[in-house]
């Protein structure tokens, strides 16, 4: 399997529950490494672009205020099929389908307050990983 790399956003419920240390040593130890990482407020125009693939759905200004309610830490995770490793390790997007032992279901709160974002694809793990970080902030 290749060498991938995602974006993996730690978001403002796991980061006012003091969950980050936690949640980054579940992905260090299925084998993923920490190739970037920061703490970030992010502005409601920053999440919104972030988000803008959902502008259209009735959940896009619940999701945007609740991304700004606190800050979030935004990493760039790196190792062999990381995308869909990252993935498996954060469950379903709704914590009450996600399976036991994953994050959402084992920290998740609610379909908004999931926790943990990551990068779908590909192509969108590139957009994403982009979106937040330049080339030589990235320690790969
Ligand atoms: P995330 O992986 O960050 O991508 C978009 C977010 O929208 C998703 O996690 C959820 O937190 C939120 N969301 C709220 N309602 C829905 C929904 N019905 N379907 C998908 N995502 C939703």
């Amino acid at each position: 399997m290749a060498i991938e790399r995602t974006l993996s956003i730690i978001k403002p419920d796991g980061v006012k529950r003091n969950l980050i240390g936690q949640i980054l040593s579940r992905f260090e130890a299925a084998g993923l490494t920490i190739v970037a990482g920061r703490l970030q407020q992010l502005s409601r125009a920053e999440a919104e672009g972030f988000y803008a693939v959902h502008k259209a759905r009735p959940f896009f200004k619940d999701l945007v205020d609740f991304m700004i309610s606190g800050p979030v830490f935004i990493s760039v995770l790196e190792g062999e099929g990381a995308i869909a490793k990252n993935r498996d390790l954060m469950g379903a997007t709704n914590p009450k389908e996600a399976a036991a032992g994953t994050i959402r279901a084992d920290f998740a709160e609610s379909i908004d307050a999931n926790t943990v974002h990551g990068s779908d694809a590909p192509e969108t793990a590139a957009v994403e990983v982009a979106y937040f970080f330049r080339s030589i902030e990235i320690c790969g």
